[in-house]
């Protein structure tokens, strides 16, 4: 089925922004995707017919329980879950990695180590770093600049008989890598340690599948795929319920509420299966699972297209410097980053949105990468990021502007 980009957009109320009279072009979708007329609806629908506590013995609690089960299954879709019992959520991905981070951490002793690594975000590094006042060491998997990936010949090292855990990446929301986590699941299960995923920057561009990876844990948030500020946690079946996590008594204390304290947003769960249905019915198939993944095999082709549009144009202007791996055939996220010589990543920045070019800069919390990249100083990078409502016409005019500010 090809992909409609026209079509996508005009489910998007926000893209008809405008700023100092210029169209408003959202590159920013690393940070924050926009959202579509279904979830704003769907919230709206849950306060006005479906608002109360879960668990009650009257039709709005009802509604609720169904509203906070139906997330669970969309979900489940999305990640390729064995059920919806696999699902938990919480306020965002790094509250449930702390709460994840902790749980596992008080089954390890001191000495046993967790392996995380030199790309990621931080919300896949610090709650493992915390673990460290436990006397868990924290082993580090570096990154290899003139590749700009995980080196997996240090990550082939560094796992050994006292790695419990290894949290890994899926991709870089900094550079745009895709990291070979199947790999890192084959190695961590090889030595007994178990694997979670951060896939909050993979998932709004290709399919998931958790059980075809065999990983143990994969967290992603809504908010990165047109949702609402969701955070969303995979546990293979039966490992959640063996963790010693945070919960009040009266809670119960199997999967997949075990990890789930005070009430959900059940608004934005709502949401949450709203973006996901959007996203399936850019594709067809015979349920849920069939029409998100036909979706994303149109959707992938398309933004890496994009992506690929940006990163070729941007080489050729004197003076910008990218970062990350080319935008070629290999497997990537559409996210290019780039540096203006003698230029601030914030003033560039600043000058694109005065034209309605919404971009990013900094480090986006991936801050041991842009460290080693020697830009933790200087500003970090340009981060635009592509998604499916962006069109090419938008990476011209984005391109024609950077080629203004390089001068
Ligand atoms: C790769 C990656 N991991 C984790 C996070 C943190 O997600 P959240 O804001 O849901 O805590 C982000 C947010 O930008 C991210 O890009």
């Amino acid at each position: 089925m090809a992909f409609d980009p026209r079509a996508f957009r005009s489910l998007f109320p926000a893209l008809s922004l405008t700023v100092n009279g210029h169209p408003a072009a959202f590159f920013d979708g690393p940070g924050g995707s926009q959202v579509p007329e279904a979830v704003i609806a769907a919230h709206r629908d849950y306060y006005v017919s479906r608002n109360a506590n879960t668990h009650g013995q009257f039709e709005t609690s009802r509604l609720a329980d169904e509203t906070v089960e139906e997330a669970r299954r969309a979900a489940a879709a999305l990640l390729g879950a064995e059920g919806p019992e696999a699902i938990s959520f919480g306020q965002n991905m790094t509250t449930l990695n702390f709460a994840l981070a902790r749980a596992i951490g008080r089954t390890l002793k001191p000495g046993d180590e967790v392996v995380v690594t030199e790309l990621d975000h931080d919300a896949n590094v610090a709650p493992w770093l915390s673990l460290e006042e436990r006397g868990i060491s924290i082993r580090w998997c570096p990154v290899r600049l003139d590749s700009c990936t995980l080196d997996m010949d240090a990550m082939r090292t560094l796992i050994g008989p006292k790695t419990r855990h290894i949290a890994v990446g899926y991709a870089s929301n900094a550079i745009g890598t895709v990291n070979d986590v199947a790999e890192v699941v084959r190695l961590g299960h090889a030595a007994g340690a178990t694997v979670s995923i951060d896939a909050v920057h993979f998932a709004p561009h290709a399919l998931i599948d958790v059980q075809k990876l065999g990983c143990d844990f994969l967290l992603c948030s809504a908010y990165k795929f047109f949702g609402p500020h969701v955070g969303i946690l995979y546990s293979r079946p039966g490992l959640l319920d063996e963790l010693p996590t945070d919960r009040v008594r009266p809670q119960d204390p199997t999967a997949p509420t075990r990890i789930e304290t005070g009430t959900l947003n059940h608004a934005a769960l709502a949401g949450t299966t709203a973006a996901i249905e959007t996203i399936a019915a850019q594709g067809e198939g015979p349920d849920l699972r069939a029409c998100i993944a036909s979706a994303f095999a149109a959707i992938y082709p398309y933004e890496h297209g994009l992506a690929g549009r940006l990163w070729r144009g941007l080489g050729g202007i004197p003076g910008v410097a990218l970062y990350g791996p080319e935008v070629s055939d290999g497997l990537r996220a559409p996210t290019v980053s780039f540096r203006i010589q003698g230029q601030d990543p914030a003033t560039v920045a600043r000058r694109l949105g005065e034209r309605g070019f919404f971009v990013w800069d900094g480090d986006f919390y991936a801050v041991t990468l842009i460290e080693r990249l020697g830009l933790a100083d200087r500003g970090g990078v340009v981060r635009v990021g592509m998604a499916p409502y962006i069109l090419a016409e938008e990476v011209d005019a984005l391109l024609g502007a950077v080629r203004e500010i390089a001068g």
